[in-house]
């Protein structure tokens, strides 16, 4: 597995892969998890020649998020990469990929579904990953890119953006990969100390719970979601949201809505955990 740095290394390396089947993507900020090599084997099932980036976005984060601590553990990722098969990998500095100050930077912005849950709490937060996600694929021109279900949201950002600009990139999405306790794996969660880490797994069984209330056919989604709130906020998180929305639109779910996901982000110590289970009202069937 090659590591390149910059646009023309990357093409070049790239030039005879493109002739020779289609070329899969996983875009990434690194330090690894088995949910990120679970996008590199799909990514792995479905094309030909497979390149994942590593590349902390400054864009995407907040003036007061966690930039700087972002944990950034490039040889340990290339071992992991390498052990999957990967045939390239584009780790980009910083200056590659905005050569303009940050300001002047051309942005794309997806709007509606970009201010709702995630991008309410953190501005600014979805224009950056569309911004970045959009350059990557400039950049790399992949025929398919995988992404997790965990960021249920950043997904449909992006399935819109591909809609709306006609990207020839098929977005595939993948399920959460969990701990045994159920813990969505996250990089953020290695900022959880033993006790907070204990609580952790409260997230998703709370959204289980959640699930199981629609699926016996409760459809106060408001009253439900301000009791999981409760829920969460007694488990020992700092809530941000909790939502029943439409799976498709993101939008807060109605009487009309069959497909829900529900949608959650608390705070535990220092870290920001999100999780988000999907229900089928048709079906009555949870993922
Ligand atoms: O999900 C992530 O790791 C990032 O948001 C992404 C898609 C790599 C863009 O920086």
């Amino acid at each position: 597995m090659n590591t390149v740095r910059d646009t023309a290394a990357l093409r070049a390396a790239l030039a005879p892969a493109r002739a020779g089947g289609r070329v899969g993507f996983v875009p990434t900020m690194g330090n690894l998890h088995p949910g990120h090599l679970a996008l590199v084997r799909e990514a792995r099932r479905l094309a030909d020649t497979v390149v994942v980036s590593i590349f902390v976005n400054p864009l995407q984060f907040g003036p007061n998020e966690d930039l700087d601590s972002y944990p950034r553990t490039l040889e340990a990722d290339q071992t992991a990469l390498r052990a999957e098969g990967v045939d390239l990998l584009f780790a980009p500095t910083v200056e590659v990929m905005y050569p303009v100050p940050l300001a002047e930077q051309t942005r794309v912005e997806v709007p509606g579904i970009s201010d709702l849950y995630c991008g309410a709490s953190r501005p600014g937060h979805f224009a950056g990953v569309a911004t970045v996600v959009c350059k990557l694929f400039n950049m790399v021109q992949p025929d398919l890119a995988v992404f997790g279900k965990k960021d249920y949201q950043q997904l449909r950002v992006i399935r819109q953006m591909v809609r709306d600009l006609a990207m020839p990139v098929e977005i595939v999405g993948l399920d959460t990969v969990r701990e045994p306790d159920g813990l969505a794996m996250s990089s953020r969660n290695q900022y959880l100390d033993a006790e907070e880490r204990a609580v952790a797994p409260r997230l998703y069984q709370i959204l289980r719970e959640a699930a199981e209330a629609v699926k016996a056919g409760g459809r106060d989604y408001a009253g439900l979601a301000a009791r999981m709130r409760d829920r969460l906020d007694q488990a020992g998180f700092r809530t941000d949201y909790f939502e029943f929305a439409d799976a498709q639109s993101l939008r807060p779910a109605g009487p009309g809505s069959t497909r829900l996901v529900i949608l959650a982000a608390a705070w535990l110590g220092r870290a920001r955990l999100i999780d988000n289970i999907e229900v089928d009202l048709e079906t009555t069937e949870s993922v």
